[in-house]
């Protein structure tokens, strides 16, 4: 066997991770789910909402029979809610051709949202194929261990890194493997400050023979990210109620409800004008302090506008991508991180900020 499969696996007997939720019952379809989910987020984070995930949609067909209003209900608060349009769109498609996920590399990469490294991950934990992964941890393990210092993102460093993840995959423990390996990266071969006196694989790491731990990976330069600005409208009725606004499925938060959010040109009257709320309607216009909300490739500065309506206005009719909301009740759709945080905050705004409107 490979020298750095064998000691990644006499590690992993030892320390790896063996009680994640999706490794036990390690089904295609939970351990599809659970890749998606830790695509962009930690382990730590990922677990509760894995775990009730699966008790909603325990398989694909259940979730494929699902609105994707509650998918995103359920997925609010892990961020980049494309993952779970795609999670939705292909657990429809699987579902409609006879309910298996494909075995072969291709067909599985058809299907969105599954790339070369999560259909390998699938592969690998869930059908028993010797199959490669290449995820983030997997990339700085073997950049170090191979002593590439090229940029991680390049087209080229991507093919050189696939060619050594290959070549180390074994063709027996192929699970044990990748999970050994994704392990590594997370507990031991950490971006900084790694743990080198407890790797398996420091008698023959390149990285630290020649001193370059700390420069391998090599990252692209980071840009400043840049400051967008937005006004949320918290509108609220009589009964409490609060309007709530479908966003566009393209863009931030697609698909999610929300309050209507403005450019901050916007005036209030313009906006109250297109939901047909006249100026003398408003009982109380109050703000709270700007609070950031940071994206991938820019943050949001987010300015929330809270107005107190005399009556819920007749134009608003429901099933246009606008509805009432009342906080109270159970959430039956997905609302993006600031809304929820908004709509939470409504009786602290109402009960004791002095009025500024
Ligand atoms: N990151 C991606 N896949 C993972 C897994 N199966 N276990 C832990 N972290 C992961």
């Amino acid at each position: 066997m490979d020298w750095l499969a064998g000691k990644l696996l006499a590690w992993f007997d030892e320390c790896g991770r063996k009680a994640l939720p999706w490794q036990h019952n390690a089904t295609p379809y939970r351990v599809w789910v659970s890749e998606i989910m830790l695509q962009q987020t930690q382990v730590q984070t990922v677990i509760p909402y894995f775990e009730r995930f699966m008790a909603r949609f325990p398989d694909v067909q259940a979730l494929a029979a699902a609105e994707l209003d509650e998918v995103l209900h359920l997925w609010s608060g892990l961020g980049y809610y494309a993952r779970a349009r795609n999670l939705h769109k292909t657990a429809t498609l699987v579902a409609n051709s006879g309910g298996e996920f494909p075995t072969e590399a291709a067909s599985l990469e058809a299907l969105p949202g599954i790339g070369r490294s999560t259909a390998g991950a699938i592969r690998a934990l869930a059908m028993g194929q010797s199959a490669a992964i290449l995820d983030g941890n997997v990339k700085r393990v073997l950049a170090r261990f191979h002593g590439i210092s090229t940029p991680l993102a390049s087209t080229a460093t991507l093919r050189e890194l696939w060619g050594h993840a290959e070549a180390h995959t074994p063709a027996q423990r192929t699970a044990s493997y990748t999970q050994a390996i994704m392990d590594l990266g997370a507990l031991v071969c950490v971006r900084r400050a790694p743990r080198c006196p407890s790797c398996p694989l420091a008698e023959r790491c390149a990285a630290l023979a020649t001193q370059q731990v700390d420069e391998i990976p090599r990252g692209k330069p980071s840009k400043a990210k840049p400051v967008r600005r937005a006004r949320l409208y918290v509108i609220i009725a009589p009964n409490r109620a609060c309007l709530l606004q479908r966003r566009p499925d393209q863009g931030i938060w697609g698909g999610l409800w929300s309050p209507p959010q403005r450019p901050p040109e916007r005036s209030v009257e313009a906006v109250c004008a297109e939901f047909g709320i006249a100026p003398s309607a408003i009982l109380e216009h109050r703000t709270t302090p700007i609070f950031r909300h940071t994206f991938s490739h820019f943050h949001l500065d987010i300015e929330p506008h809270y107005l107190l309506i005399k009556r819920q206005p007749r134009q608003v009719a429901e099933g246009s991508g606008l509805m009432w909301y009342t906080p109270e009740g159970p959430a039956p759709v997905g609302l993006s991180a600031p809304a929820a945080k908004l709509l939470a905050s409504l009786d602290r705004v109402f009960d004791e900020a002095p009025p500024t409107g």
